[in-house]
């Protein structure tokens, strides 16, 4: 199957994160900052935690060549992505929307309340739902008709929302600090932090097969 993302060495712990399924993992295992420290470029933050740089950079690349799980042809690779991917941020963004708002409220003297994180979920509800609503609405539709070259403008669009979705990435990741809740939270807490950890996870393996793989079967250049 055509993808994937190449991990250059200058590229951001941050952006790495919110681009690839499963590199915070790596990331946690390396003990290597992905929210608050996320601004430097893997190369630094390797350099400054004595890491072998070709081991965890391996570890990205592997990952990388590792696409999610879909089927190749086209259609049904369409029908995947709405069924796996949109109908299950649908239905869990806006549980997680009323979890952190019970977080927040329960534990708004705490420390490490993460305050706001209901507004930037409710955001993204508000985005993702529109933005899967015009590929469901007009883009997927063309995709089927087999419009190759001719839906470069609406694909454009699409590309740049995803670099949003990256960026509300980034801010749930430092909110939650890299979605680890404080010792002793409440089973509330960790409910949240888990599902947003789940919703990123999803929503960055629902990115990178629009745009590294169904994407450029229909973009003219
Ligand atoms: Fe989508
Ligand atoms: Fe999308």
């Amino acid at each position: 199957m055509e993808q994937t993302l190449s991990i250059h060495p200058d590229m951001h712990v941050g952006e790495i994160a919110a681009a690839l399924a499963g590199a915070t993992a790596v990331f946690r295992k390396h003990k290597i900052d992905f929210c608050c420290g996320g601004n430097v470029p893997i190369s630094e933050a390797l350099e400054r935690k004595n890491l072998d740089a070709s081991l965890v950079l391996g570890e990205l690349r592997a990952l990388a060549a590792t696409p999610p799980e879909a089927p190749s042809e086209t259609n049904a690779l369409i029908e995947h992505i709405i069924r796996r991917y949109h109908d299950t941020h649908r239905a869990e963004l806006p549980e997680l929307v009323k979890l952190a708002k019970r977080v927040e409220a329960v534990h708004r003297d705490h420390a490490d309340v993460p305050a706001g994180l209901a507004d930037i979920l409710e955001t993204a509800l508000d985005d993702l739902g529109e933005h899967m609503e015009k590929e469901e609405m007009i883009l997927f539709p063309a995709m089927r008709q087999g419009m190759v070259g001719m839906v470069d403008g609406p694909i454009a669009v699409m590309r740049h929302e995803h670099d949003d979705h990256a960026l509300t990435i980034r801010a749930l990741q430092e909110i939650t600090h890299g979605y680890q809740p404080p010792a002793g939270a409440c089973r509330s807490w960790q409910a949240l932090y888990q599902g947003v950890d789940k919703l990123v996870s999803d929503l960055t393996e629902h990115m990178h097969l629009e745009n590294n793989v169904l994407f450029p079967r229909f973009e003219s250049r």
